[in-house]
């Protein structure tokens, strides 16, 4: 429980267990990629747990029933880079799910977001809609990133993230009140350079080796 309304903490051991090995500074890139995606699934195995169904005919080798399925599709929106690392882990349990990229980067200076990159499917308003990135520091790119998909038509939209700082779940708490955010972590604080403490560091390094 936090103090967040808008905030659900995942704390099944099988996720905190792969976060503990994403932290560690000794954990190589192979390592943390595969860590990540498996982490992302079990994230979104709970997220999903409510989701609507719809029934569907079905018939099987004896004889006809009805089953379920999804009642809406499922689109992923990573956050470029790091969310994209995140992706995988998600499509192995839902591979029906889409994808729309969303390209942005944190100014070194300003500490804002900057768009490179847009391109979402067309019926987002149709879709359940999951924007993924595993840092969530000052939220600036997190509620950049809900401005357009909210823009784009999207109206079932979640925010998954891996680490989370007070600071940035107060700023969707603000300016996204209607979107639920899950995270693996709440954290203490952001340092000086906005990173996330005691977090697991650059994310976007940490999957590519770009440190
Ligand atoms: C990181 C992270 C988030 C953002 C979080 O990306 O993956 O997108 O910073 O910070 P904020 O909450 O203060 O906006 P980065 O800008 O480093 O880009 P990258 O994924 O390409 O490494
Ligand atoms: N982006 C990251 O990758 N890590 C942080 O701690 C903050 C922003």
């Amino acid at each position: 429980m936090t103090s967040f309304k808008n905030l659900t903490v995942l704390d099944h051991p099988l996720i905190q267990q792969k976060l503990f090995y994403l932290r560690d500074y000794r954990t190589n890139n192979y390592n943390f990629r595969t860590i990540l995606n498996e982490l992302a699934g079990l994230m979104v195995y709970e997220i999903t747990r409510d989701f609507p169904l719809a029934e569907r005919e079905v018939t099987t080798p004896l004889e006809k029933t009805t089953g379920y399925v999804l009642a809406r599709p499922i689109t992923l929106v990573p956050i470029l880079r790091a969310g994209l690392g995140m992706c995988d882990g998600i499509m192995n349990l839902v591979p029906q799910a889409r994808v729309g990229h969303l390209g942005l980067y944190r100014d070194k200076k300003t500490l804002q977001p900057v768009e490179y990159y847009r391109k979402f499917p067309s019926d987002l308003e149709n879709s359940d809609v999951l924007v993924i990135d595993p840092m969530l520091a000052t939220g600036g790119s997190a509620a950049a990133a809900l401005d357009f998909v909210k823009q784009a038509g999207a109206r079932w939209i979640a925010f998954v993230c891996l680490v989370a700082a007070p600071e940035g779940v107060r700023v969707l708490e603000e300016r996204h009140p209607d979107i639920p955010v899950y995270t693996a972590a709440l954290d203490r604080e952001l340092n000086e350079h906005k990173y996330i403490l005691p977090g697991l560091g650059d994310a976007g390094d940490r999957i590519y080796g770009t440190e």
